[in-house]
């Protein structure tokens, strides 16, 4: 009984003075995560995909499992990253219930190539389940306006689902010059394959 009213005091003592002074208390997100995803680091993705040695920065989809090595824009996460405003944030989820089909935003510019897109507006990539998450991948990042959508067979990571790169402006095929080449530390070369882009209007 006497240990619990100390603890009752001790309580109330400790909010008295939170509320006299307040703290300010600095996470640096970058080492719990172990990863810098925030926008000045291309969210994640510092070297664009064309790069040596460049590695997807996030995984947005419902198989975390195939993706271990990359943190994944769903659940707890999102609600430690919406701390940070200047990292990447994870898609809102849809309103329901959902709107009748429409637009969605996007016109496809080039289909099925076996080139990348490579241009200097790169802002991010990750990995990707669907065309459609990648879109909303886009929405969720601040000033993006285009998507390129690709099988990097043999690329990095086992990055051979589907990885979705995020551009500010929009491309045609003419920017589709990425088409692999790059050695792989086990000796096999990537390439490029179902390599789609779409603009957002
Ligand atoms: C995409 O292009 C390849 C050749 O690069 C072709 O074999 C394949 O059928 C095409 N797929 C579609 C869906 O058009």
């Amino acid at each position: 009984m006497r240990f619990f009213t100390f603890g009752i005091t001790s309580f109330a003592v400790a909010v008295a003075v939170a509320i006299a002074t307040p703290v300010t208390v600095e996470v640096d997100l970058t080492s719990v995560l172990d990863v810098d995803l925030a926008e000045t680091n291309a969210f994640g993705a510092p070297l664009a995909p064309w790069m040596s040695g460049s590695r997807p920065g996030w995984y947005y989809g419902n198989h975390p499992e195939r993706y271990p090595y990359l943190w994944c824009l769903k659940g707890w996460l999102c609600k430690l990253l919406w701390w940070f405003p200047h990292v990447i944030q994870c898609p809102k989820p849809p309103h329901f219930p959902p709107k009748p089909p429409t637009s969605d935003g996007y016109t496809q510019t080039f289909r099925n190539l076996t080139g990348a897109t490579q241009a200097s507006d790169y802002l991010t990539y990750g990995l990707v389940d669907t065309i459609k998450d990648c879109k909303t991948m886009c929405n969720s990042v601040s000033g993006c306006k285009f998507v390129n959508t690709y099988n990097d067979v043999n690329g990095k990571d086992g990055s051979t689902k589907l990885t979705c790169s995020l551009y500010t402006k929009c491309h045609t095929s003419s920017d589709a010059t990425n088409t692999g080449g790059q050695t792989q530390p086990d000796g096999s070369v990537n390439f490029i394959r179902n390599s789609d882009g779409w603009c957002k209007k």
